[in-house]
């Protein structure tokens, strides 16, 4: 991973729906761009310190461009508003190189990927990268219709089209996707890769659970989360740097060492992208992310420090 940012150029801007737009993004001289994995992500410097996370849904053998789609989300907190009304064909912007936090397990022997809504586009990278890879698996596209669904033709029209099967809930009576039947369907060495609203993938996800699919075969990428915020005031001992802050109720760690004049990274702001991520040195955290798993939140020896905070009066960060 490199910390270094790109500068890119959008090549195409395409409105699939009232609210989702895709966008190609090119190197400005044409050169070709880092390549990149199914699953991977780059973060959009939007400006005004807003940047957010989307994943790349083009194919991954074609690293002459990046493809990103993005939903307008009224109740977000910037970032898709900005880039419907700010990213315009032949605006300029800054990216970071793709990171890969929901990479394809390497020995799967089937998978099943499964999208809800604008969560379809880290499946469609990866559909590429199975199909091209001739190993098999069934991407099911979930959604409330097929006109508030973006990238359906270029599913139905792709040369996988027959291992997509679309599912929009009004074409079915109201019913959403029967997920035993898909389950049934799975194989032992099946893997499941999910991506979509929360209550979307919780459901998804419990329903693989009920059917025998163990945790090491799930895996799931969260595009937007609610963080519980507030708490006690505590402090905070970045010990690398020396120096000493009190975290106030209405303020993160990462926020509150900022203040104090340390350089701490963010990016999604809501602990599900990694960016922000510490170790621990004393003191028990609180965790409130969904990046790290239950497994690692036991260990209490990191923690996130964009949205977690502190059930210990005193935390010490290697920061
Ligand atoms: S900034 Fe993304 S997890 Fe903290």
């Amino acid at each position: 991973m490199t910390d270094e940012l790109l500068s890119v150029v959008v090549r195409k801007r395409v409105q699939h729906t009232e609210g989702v737009v895709s966008l190609e993004l090119v190197d400005p001289q044409g050169k070709a761009l880092p390549v990149f994995e199914a699953g991977a992500h780059i973060d959009l410097h939007l400006g005004d310190n807003l940047v957010r996370q989307y994943s790349l849904c083009n194919d991954p053998a074609d690293s002459s461009f990046y493809q990103v789609g993005v939903l307008k989300d009224p109740s977000s907190r910037g970032g898709s508003v900005a880039v419907h009304e700010r990213l315009h064909e032949g605006t300029t912007l800054q990216i970071s190189a793709p990171r890969n936090l929901f990479p394809l397990a390497e020995h799967a022997g089937h998978s099943v990927l499964i999208g809800g809504g604008i969560g379809i586009t880290p499946m469609i990278a990866m559909a590429y990268a199975l199909h091209a890879a001739g190993k098999p698996f069934d991407l099911y596209y979930c959604g409330r219709s097929r006109s508030t669904c973006a990238f359906v033709d270029d599913l139905a029209g792709s040369a996988f089209a027959d291992r997509v099967h679309f599912h929009f809930d009004d074409e079915h009576g109201g019913t959403r996707v029967d997920l035993d039947a898909v389950f049934a369907r799975a194989e032992s060495d099946s893997h499941l890769y999910t991506c979509g609203p929360n209550g979307f993938m919780e459901w998804v996800m419990s329903t693989a659970r009920d059917k025998g699919f163990p945790e090491a075969r799930i895996h799931k990428e969260f595009f937007q989360v609610e963080v519980e915020t507030g708490g006690e005031a505590f402090e905070v001992y970045a010990e690398a740097s020396g120096v000493t802050v009190t975290v106030q109720p209405d303020e993160t760690i990462a926020q509150a060492l900022n203040k104090a004049g340390l350089k701490i990274k963010v990016s999604c702001e809501q602990g599900t992208c990694g960016t922000c991520l510490c170790d621990v040195l004393e003191g028990i955290p609180d965790h409130r992310d969904v990046f790290l798993t239950d497994e690692e939140k036991e260990d209490n020896d990191q923690m996130l420090i964009c949205c977690s905070r502190a059930k210990s009066p005193r935390l010490v960060l290697d920061i």
